[in-house]
């Protein structure tokens, strides 16, 4: 009886059934090796000179490794040896293999690799022994490990080598979760490409990010750009040191900003560095912050901190006073309209200009801080019509404090610029050198008073300006 080619995976049964009658023992002229016990047994016996009912090729004398398997690969089983072996000379007890290399296994089953794919090296010089026991193995794919994984390892270097950090179906073994065996459409036997590969399993990233409304770019199609699949020395199988991730392949500018910057802040390259504040993949918040900015400066910043130079910085908690008055971006949350917190030219991490000093011979450049949101004629037109609250009649009382040299007021003489007790961020006490100077402002209608530590009692009026002749 002789096989037929099939055209599926699996043979029938029943051809195998009907064979295995005129079969008997495979190897050359030896019998073979693998399994030491039935070896040394089988070593001590003579060889048979006659064709032996393939029904008795296996006994606990002859050949017994042949069954020694769990599952015994369907042929074996049904002992239809020779499908495989061909016995060519009874008296010396000569077998040869029936068919050569993968026609052994092709002669009955089809194997669909497709169009367009990755063919797995061993498929292609036709090794399917290099993976697969023709006897049988630990469960019906007759491999020939015990595990996926060290299936692969038998012939792949290592995934994991010494990495500190392993990912979970990695760890398992469970190489085939991500690889085909034989043949795959995508490169590398990838069962999928880009996100989809990871997404099967890590549905809830998958489903959140599909309700966020920014998803950052490279979580858009592949995972790969930042992270490993198998293994790395970095916290959630990052490729780079978190302080690296974002800043080596694409953000060149805040890199640069980070580096050159006159003043650096510690917190975008300390512990997770970046995603201290973003997060990688995608939230609600716009710029990808992983919270409000307000936030998470006060993880830090509800206290005071050193600076790696030693300086003390204070402690802003005011940010947050629900009692006090917030200057419009604050009340907003957001920090990064005069901080820029990557790093800056400008000290306090300010993104432009703002005097440090009480006094400032004037020059519009070192305001221009403020002026980044508010008209800069508030200091540069003498005339106040419509310009500013601060005004007697029409007399420009920023423009008459501020547009001075050498003793211009810089704006921080007067107002504060996170929060404030008063009305239109005014202070109620300014630091003067050792003296916290009192500025005992009062609000009116039209206007105001100051008593403070600079002159006497002053006011303002808009409707009806105080007349400051200067005395004859
Ligand atoms: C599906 C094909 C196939 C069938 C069926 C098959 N063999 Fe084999 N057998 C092979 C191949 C291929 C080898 C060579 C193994 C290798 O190179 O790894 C082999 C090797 C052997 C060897 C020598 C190595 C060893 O494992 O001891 C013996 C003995 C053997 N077969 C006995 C049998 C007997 C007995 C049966 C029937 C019960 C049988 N084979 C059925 C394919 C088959
Ligand atoms: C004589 C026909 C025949 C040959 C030759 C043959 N097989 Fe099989 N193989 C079968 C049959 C029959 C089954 C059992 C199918 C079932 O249970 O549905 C089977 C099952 C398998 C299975 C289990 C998976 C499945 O679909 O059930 C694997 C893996 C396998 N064979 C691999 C091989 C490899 C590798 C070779 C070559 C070394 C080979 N076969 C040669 C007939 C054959
Ligand atoms: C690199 C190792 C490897 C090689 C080489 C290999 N296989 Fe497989 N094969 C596997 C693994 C692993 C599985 C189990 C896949 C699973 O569980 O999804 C498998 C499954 C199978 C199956 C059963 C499932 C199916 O896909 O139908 C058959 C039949 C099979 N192989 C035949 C072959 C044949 C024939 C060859 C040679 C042309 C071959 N294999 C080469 C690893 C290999
Ligand atoms: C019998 C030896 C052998 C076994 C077992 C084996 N491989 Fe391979 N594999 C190769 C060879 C040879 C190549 C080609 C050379 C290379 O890329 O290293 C290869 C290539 C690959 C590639 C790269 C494919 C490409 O197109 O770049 C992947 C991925 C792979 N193997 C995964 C696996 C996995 C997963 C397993 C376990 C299921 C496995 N291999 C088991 C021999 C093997
Ligand atoms: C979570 C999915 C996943 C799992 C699980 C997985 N791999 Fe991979 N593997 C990949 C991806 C993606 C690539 C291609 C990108 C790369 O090289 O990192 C790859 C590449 C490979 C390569 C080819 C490397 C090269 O440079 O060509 C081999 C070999 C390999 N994997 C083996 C394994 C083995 C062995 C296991 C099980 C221990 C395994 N993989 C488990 C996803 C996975
Ligand atoms: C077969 C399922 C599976 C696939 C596919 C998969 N993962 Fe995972 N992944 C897991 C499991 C399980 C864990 C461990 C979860 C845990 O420990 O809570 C994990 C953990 C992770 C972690 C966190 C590691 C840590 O240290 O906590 C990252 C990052 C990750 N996977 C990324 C990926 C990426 C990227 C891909 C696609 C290349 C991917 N995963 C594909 C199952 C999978
Ligand atoms: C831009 C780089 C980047 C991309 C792209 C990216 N990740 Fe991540 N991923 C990270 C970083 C960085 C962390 C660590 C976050 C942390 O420490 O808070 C992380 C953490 C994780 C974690 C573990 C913690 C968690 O949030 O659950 C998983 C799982 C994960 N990523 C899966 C994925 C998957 C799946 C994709 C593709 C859809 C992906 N990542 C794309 C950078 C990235
Ligand atoms: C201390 C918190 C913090 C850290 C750490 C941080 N950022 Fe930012 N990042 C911000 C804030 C605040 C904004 C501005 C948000 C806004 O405008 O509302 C921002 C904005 C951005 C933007 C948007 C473009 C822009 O300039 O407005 C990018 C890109 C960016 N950050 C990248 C990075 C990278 C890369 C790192 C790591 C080197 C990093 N960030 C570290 C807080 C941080
Ligand atoms: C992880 C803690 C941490 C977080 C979060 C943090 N900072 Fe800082 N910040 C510091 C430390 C420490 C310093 C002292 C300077 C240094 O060594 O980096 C500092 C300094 C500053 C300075 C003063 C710089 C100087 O030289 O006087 C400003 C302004 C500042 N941070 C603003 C912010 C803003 C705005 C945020 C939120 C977007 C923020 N910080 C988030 C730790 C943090
Ligand atoms: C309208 C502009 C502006 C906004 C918005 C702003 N700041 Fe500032 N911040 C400044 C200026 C100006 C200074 C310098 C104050 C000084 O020199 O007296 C400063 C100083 C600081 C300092 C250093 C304090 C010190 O004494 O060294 C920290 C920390 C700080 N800001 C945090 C924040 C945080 C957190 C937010 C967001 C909630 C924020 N800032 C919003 C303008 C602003
Ligand atoms: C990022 C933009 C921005 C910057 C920079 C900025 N401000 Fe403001 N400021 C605002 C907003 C928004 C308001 C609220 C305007 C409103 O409510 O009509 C405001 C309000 C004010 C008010 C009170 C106005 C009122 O009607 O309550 C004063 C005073 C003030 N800012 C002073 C300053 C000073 C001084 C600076 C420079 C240190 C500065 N601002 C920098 C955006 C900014
Ligand atoms: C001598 C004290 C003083 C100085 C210096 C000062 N301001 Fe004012 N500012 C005030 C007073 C008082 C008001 C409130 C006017 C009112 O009654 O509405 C005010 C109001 C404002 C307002 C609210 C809108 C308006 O004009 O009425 C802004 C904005 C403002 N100042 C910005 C600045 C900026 C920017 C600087 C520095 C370039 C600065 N101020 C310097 C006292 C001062």
């Amino acid at each position: 009886m002789k096989y037929t080619r099939t055209t599926s995976t699996a043979l029938t049964i029943a051809t195998i059934c009907i064979a295995g009658i005129v079969t008997t023992l495979p190897a050359q002229t030896q019998v073979a090796q693998p399994d030491p016990a039935a070896e040394s047994v089988a070593q001590t016996l003579p060889l048979p000179t006659t064709q032996i009912d393939p029904q008795s090729c296996v006994t606990a004398d002859c050949h017994a490794n042949v069954k020694r398997h769990s599952v015994l690969h369907g042929p074996v089983n049904v002992n239809a040896c020779d499908a495989c072996h061909t016995l060519t000379d009874a008296k010396t007890h000569t077998y040869i293999p029936a068919r050569e290399q993968a026609d052994t296994c092709t002669f009955c089953h089809v194997i669909e690799t497709g169009p367009a794919q990755t063919l797995h090296e061993p498929l292609v010089t036709r090794d399917c022994t290099g993976c697969h026991d023709p006897h049988g193995g630990f469960d019906r794919n007759s491999l020939k490990k015990p595990s996926m994984s060290e299936l692969c390892a038998s012939c792949h270097q290592d995934v994991i080598g010494n990495k500190k950090h392993v990912h979970g179906p990695v760890a398992a073994g469970a190489c085939g979760m991500c690889h085909q065996p034989h043949a795959s459409q995508n490169p590398k036997l990838l069962i999928e490409t880009g996100r989809e590969l990871c997404v099967g399993c890590h549905m809830e990233m998958d489903q959140q990010l599909a309700e966020v409304d920014f998803v950052h770019e490279p979580a858009k199609d592949d995972c790969l750009s930042c992270h490993n699949a198998h293994a790395t020395d970095f916290p959630m199988l990052v490729k780079q040191e978190p302080g690296l991730l974002c800043t080596n392949a694409c953000h060149e500018d805040i890199k640069q900003a980070v580096n050159d910057a006159k003043y650096k802040h510690s917190a975008v390259t300390q512990d997770r560095g970046c995603v201290n504040c973003h997060t990688p993949h995608g939230g609600d918040l716009a710029k990808l912050m992983k919270d409000r900015p307000i936030d998470l400066c006060m993880t830090c910043h509800d206290q005071s901190v050193t600076a790696d130079d030693g300086r003390l910085i204070a402690s802003v908690s005011e940010v947050t006073n629900p009692n006090l008055i917030k200057h419009g971006p604050v009340a907003e949350g957001s920090c990064g309209g005069c901080h820029n917190v990557h790093g800056s030219e400008f000290a306090k991490l300010l993104i432009d200009e703002y005097p440090a000093t009480f006094y400032q011979p004037f020059d519009l450049e070192s305001y221009r801080l403020c002026f980044e949101c508010h008209d800069k004629q508030l200091v540069l037109t003498p005339d106040a019509k419509g310009l500013t609250g601060f005004r007697n009649g029409d007399t420009n009382m920023h423009f008459l404090h501020v547009n001075k040299d050498p003793r211009g007021r810089s704006c921080r003489a007067c107002h504060s610029v996170h929060a404030s007790t008063i009305a239109l961020h005014l202070r109620e006490t300014v630091p003067y050198g050792k003296w916290e100077l009192p500025i005992n402002f009062q609000q009116t209608d039209t206007g105001g008073t100051c008593s403070p530590g600079c002159h006497k009692p002053k006011s303002y009026d808009r409707d009806n300006p105080v007349d400051y002749k200067p005395a004859q």
